[in-house]
């Protein structure tokens, strides 16, 4: 059972060995980088490549770790023992049909090993993290409505995601294997991008790289564009038939490229850009 990267997405060597390092010690891995460097598609590009289903749980703010074990539904059941006849109160009594299962126990309990991704995990309280140690450890946990110890009849290849907006408690980062994804370097972003548009001229893919990284690189930025706006702004310069010199600008300068909205998403960052070309015109 080895991850070798796939068809949709690229994979660098270090990522690979991360991914099978945690396989191999069974032990969450945890991934951060930059929001949009593939660390959700990883997750679903590894499930499909060993053929195993796949199980997500999206972390929100208001997201307890409880809620991925199970929760006691208690206003159905109380509206339900309210509504019931005869017939309907048999069900009211038995507790257990008003437990509804989480994504952790629908991973402990399914039939073969699935691979469980508890996806953007700091955006969850400080406590997440720590209430999920146990389980993720043990592999086990207890209903106490029911009186039930849930054990996971496999094991589950945990992917945890983090963008990185608060720190991850000690204890939880000793449990998990690490790797950081790092913006991909040029030669990279281009296997990438071919992998999402196989016919896209070379020279286009070149223009439109330079403009990227130029656009990126620059100092002071609130926010850089990432591969998936790369991805977004090249599929509007091919529905727009935008030509390649377009993209191009007469000497070495860096100029505003078309349908720059793609790639800078605030007021501040496109009068940056703006200002940093007008400064160099005008230096000529
Ligand atoms: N290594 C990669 N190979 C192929 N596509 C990628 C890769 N990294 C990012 N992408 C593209 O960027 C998009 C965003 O990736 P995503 O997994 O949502 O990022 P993250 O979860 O890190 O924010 C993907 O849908 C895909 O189109
Ligand atoms: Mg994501």
């Amino acid at each position: 059972m080895k991850f070798q990267g796939s068809d949709q997405y690229v994979a660098t060597a270090d990522l690979m060995l991360a991914v099978n390092a945690a396989a191999t010690l069974q032990r969450p891995l945890l991934i951060k980088g930059e929001p949009g460097t593939g660390k959700t598609m990883l997750a679903e590009e590894v499930a499909a490549a060993l053929g195993m289903p796949l199980l997500q749980w999206h972390i929100k703010s208001t997201t307890k770790a409880q809620q991925g074990l199970y929760e006691y539904d208690a206003v159905s059941r109380l509206r339900d023992s309210q509504l019931a006849g005869i017939e309907g109160s048999e069900r009211v009594r038995q507790i257990e049909n008003y437990i509804v299962k989480g994504v952790l126990w629908q991973a402990f309990e399914a039939d073969q090993p699935v691979v469980l991704l508890i996806d953007e995990i700091d955006k969850a309280d400080i406590e997440f993290p720590n209430d999920l140690l146990r389980e993720i450890d043990r592999m086990e946990f207890y209903v106490y409505e029911t009186r039930q110890l849930v054990k996971a009849r496999h094991r589950p290849l945990v992917f945890i995601t983090s963008n990185n907006e608060k720190e991850l408690p000690d204890a939880f980062l000793r449990r998990c294997f690490f790797h950081y994804i790092k913006f991909p370097d040029a030669e990279t972003m281009a296997k990438i991008v071919n992998v999402h548009f196989p016919t896209l001229k070379k020279d286009l893919l070149a223009a439109a790289l330079k403009n990227f990284y130029d656009v990126r690189n620059l100092p002071g930025l609130k926010k850089k564009p990432s591969t998936s706006e790369l991805i977004d702004w090249l599929k509007l310069l091919v529905a727009e038939d935008v030509p390649v010199q377009a993209l191009q600008a007469q000497d070495e300068k860096v100029s505003i490229p078309p349908l720059v909205g793609a790639l800078l998403k605030n007021e501040q960052d496109l009068t940056l850009f703006e200002k940093l070309v007008f400064m160099q015109r005008n230096n000529r």
